[in-house]
C-alpha cells in the first residue's frame, strides 16, 4: 500500500484532555498502530535531563531528538533498551518536554521518527500538531478539549494512580502554564487543524468519546 493511502486518524488537544486514553482505545478497536508523539518529546526531555544538556542549547537538543534510540511495545517505552515507561511520566519530565517542544529544531528532529509510525493497516496519532503539521492529510482529524478543572482532576488521579505525589493547586497552575506555552509558541502551536471535529470530553466518559471518534471515522471512510 503506498504510504499516502495508509489511513491516519489525528487526535490533538491540550494536556490531560483524555487524548491518550481515547487514542489508545480507538487504535485497539481498529487494529491500528498508535503514535504517542508526546512520549517522543518526553524521551528527548528525559535524555536531556540525564545528560544535563542545557535547555537553551537548541542544537544539542535537536541532536538528541534526531538520534533517539527508543522503542515501544504494548504499553511500554524503552530508551536505549531501558524501560522508562514510568520515568517519562514524572512532572519534571513533562515540564521539560513542554519547554523543549517550543524549539523548532527539536520539532523538526522528531518528524522523521513520527512519520515512520504510519504503517498498514493504519495509524492513530496523538499529540498537539498531528493534524496541523505531521499528518496534514489525515483521513479524520479530531481536536479534544476539556475544561481546565476536569483536566487537572484527571491528571491528579493519573499521577496518584502511578504512585507519584500530586497537589491540585500546583497541577492547575502547571496545566494553565503548559496550555499557554503550547498555544502561544511560534512553531506548530496547539490549535484545531482545518476540518477537525471538535470533541469536548468534560462531561463524557472515555468510552463515549471513543464511540464518537469511531462513528466519525466510519462516516469519513464512507464519504472518502
Ligand atoms: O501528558 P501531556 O498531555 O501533558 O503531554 P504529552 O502529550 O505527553 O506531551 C508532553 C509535551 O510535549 C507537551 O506538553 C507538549 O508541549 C509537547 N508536545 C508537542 O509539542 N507536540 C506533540 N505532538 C506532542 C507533545
Amino acid at each position: 500500500m503506498p504510504n499516502s493511502r495508509i489511513p491516519v486518524i489525528s487526535l490533538d488537544g491540550p494536556t490531560a484532555s483524555g487524548k491518550g486514553t481515547v487514542a489508545h482505545r480507538v487504535a485497539e478497536r481498529l487494529g491500528f498502530h498508535y503514535l504517542d508523539s508526546g512520549a517522543l518529546y518526553r524521551l528527548t526531555a528525559l535524555s536531556a535531563l540525564r545528560l544535563r544538556t542545557p535547555l537553551n542549547d537548541e542544537h544539542a537538543l535537536a541532536r538528541l531528538a534526531e538520534g533517539l534510540n527508543c522503542s515501544f511495545s504494548e504499553e511500554e517505552v524503552f530508551l536505549a533498551g531501558e524501560n522508562v515507561t514510568q520515568a517519562i511520566r514524572a512532572e519534571e519530565v513533562g515540564n521539560t518536554a513542554s519547554r523543549i517542544a517550543t524549539l523548532p529544531t527539536v520539532r523538526q528532529g522528531l518528524v522523521a521518527l513520527q512519520l515512520r509510525f504510519r504503517a498498514p493497516p493504519g495509524l492513530v496519532a496523538d499529540g498537539r500538531d498531528m493534524g496541523t503539521v505531521v499528518f496534514p492529510h489525515a483521513q479524520l482529524k479530531v481536536f479534544l478539549t476539556a475544561s481546565v478543572e476536569t483536566r487537572a482532576e484527571r491528571r491528579y488521579k493519573q499521577l496518584i494512580g502511578k504512585g507519584f505525589s500530586a497537589n491540585m493547586d500546583d497541577l492547575l497552575k502547571d496545566l494553565t502554564e503548559r496550555d499557554a506555552r503550547d498555544a502561544n509558541r511560534s512553531v506548530a502551536p496547539l490549535k484545531p487543524a482545518d476540518g477537525a471535529y471538535m470533541l469536548d470530553t468534560s462531561d463524557m466518559t472515555a468510552d463515549e468519546a471513543v464511540e464518537q471518534v469511531l462513528g466519525w471515522y466510519a462516516s469519513a471512510r464512507k464519504n472518502g
